[in-house]
């Protein structure tokens, strides 16, 4: 298999899908990889870094595409990306289509199998290739929303973890998964009072053993979090329904409960946001106020940190992209049913089922509609 790696073109995206060692483990089963010239720069590793390791680096996008047939990415395609995809592609990246109906239409002409990282499973039903990102994003929620809470930047000007003889800020996380334990833990490090919210009961079990009384955990209903919300100086919302668009885990109306130039933190807006008065924003350019709440809602947090990230989240995707190159989409997916799940769209069809809801379609049964795939992809 010919696999390709372009560099990614999302607004202060810094990532790259490869790493010298997965070029390595590719070249080793015997496939052959290209690499766009620079793909590795923003997260510090060189052309010449793939190269040592057997890569064959071109000089654009084109070049990518039209060489490889699969592609490996780490954000979804853009526009000028989608142009270039073609039925014989698979493209492995994070695509959040329930957010995005344009990009799912993009994807259904292009006629591309297009596996998304955040619905693949493994055999316990958690998201092995969301999960390193969502370490990282959670991380990053407690850090972003405590430098907001600075008055300089319009917050409210109080220290997270107050100071002997005053108190410390109170964090409300909202969705107690990856995200959530990584954002509690970073705000409980920084003494805070913190309040972790989820509506799984085991979940919060699991929670409580895991932060050993050090945060509160706090069952997720409308009352409970209406009740916290005047205390609350941030609030991280990190809730997910796989693959779904996020629900509304705070409403517009119950901003007005909240103190002036408190913080929200969505960390969910990459399914659409779980604020309602959420909307995408950039790292640079990552905050904006409605009724005098500021706002924090980038859509690739763990691109600002890609040294970090574009390891943790190649050490996941590696052995899928191995296999995949491997064994051919058709059957990668025939022998790996979390894998299965991966499938978002193939042959101009939406697979994945909550997809397909928040987009108003019907779905296709992934194995009717791989075998509208060539064969050899
Ligand atoms: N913005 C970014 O850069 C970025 C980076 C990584 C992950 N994310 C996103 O963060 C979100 C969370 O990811 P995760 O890996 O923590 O997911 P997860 O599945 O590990 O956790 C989600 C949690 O939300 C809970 N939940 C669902 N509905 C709820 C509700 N109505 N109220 C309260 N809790 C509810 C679930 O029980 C679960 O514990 C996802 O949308 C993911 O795509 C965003």
């Amino acid at each position: 298999m010919k696999v390709g790696v372009p560099t990614e073109v999302k607004t202060d995206e810094y990532r790259v899908a490869l790493t010298p060692a997965g070029v390595r483990e590719l070249v080793d089963a015997g496939h052959a990889v290209y690499v766009q010239s620079g793909a590795g720069e923003g997260s510090a590793i060189s052309d010449e870094a793939y190269v040592a390791q057997g890569a064959t680096i071109v000089p654009d996008a084109d070049a990518v595409f039209g060489e490889a047939g699969m592609i490996v990415k780490v954000k979804e395609p853009q526009l000028e990306e989608i142009a270039r995809l073609k039925p014989h592609h698979t493209l492995f990246t994070y695509l959040h289509l329930a957010a995005d109906e344009a990009l799912t239409h993009g994807l259904m002409e292009s006629g591309a199998t297009c596996i998304a990282y955040e619905t693949v499973e493994d055999a316990r039903g958690r998201l092995p290739l969301l999960a390193p990102m969502s370490e990282v994003a959670g991380k990053i929620a407690t850090q972003a929303g405590a430098f907001m809470l600075e008055k300089p930047l319009g917050g409210r000007g109080i220290l997270l973890g107050g100071v002997p003889g005053v108190a410390a800020a109170n964090v409300i996380v909202i969705g107690g998964g990856v995200v959530g334990m990584n954002a509690a833990f970073i705000a409980v490090g920084m003494e805070a009072t913190v309040y972790v919210y989820d509506r799984n009961i085991d979940r919060l079990r699991e929670l409580d053993i895991a932060f050993g009384g050090r945060a509160d955990t706090c069952f997720a209903s409308t009352l409970q979090i209406e009740e916290r919300l005047p205390d609350a100086d941030l609030v991280i919302g990190a809730v997910l329904v796989h693959g779904a668009k996020a629900p509304h885990v705070i409403t517009r109306e119950q901003l007005g409960l909240m103190k002036r130039q408190a913080v929200l933190v969505d960390v969910s807006i990459d399914q659409g946001g779980c604020f309602e008065t959420s909307h995408p924003t950039t790292h640079s350019d990552p905050t904006y106020e409605v009724d005098g709440i500021t706002h924090y809602c980038v859509a690739n947090m763990p691109g600002a940190v890609p040294i970090t990230s574009t390891y943790a989240l190649t050490n996941a995707t590696m052995p899928f992209v191995v296999d995949l190159a491997t064994r051919g989409v058709h059957d990668a997916v025939a022998n790996n049913p979390g894998l299965k799940l991966g499938v978002n769209v193939a042959a101009g069809e939406v697979t994945y089922a909550p997809v397909a809801d928040a987009v108003g379609l019907q779905p296709v049964d992934v194995d009717t509609a791989l075998a509208g795939v060539p064969a050899g992809a």
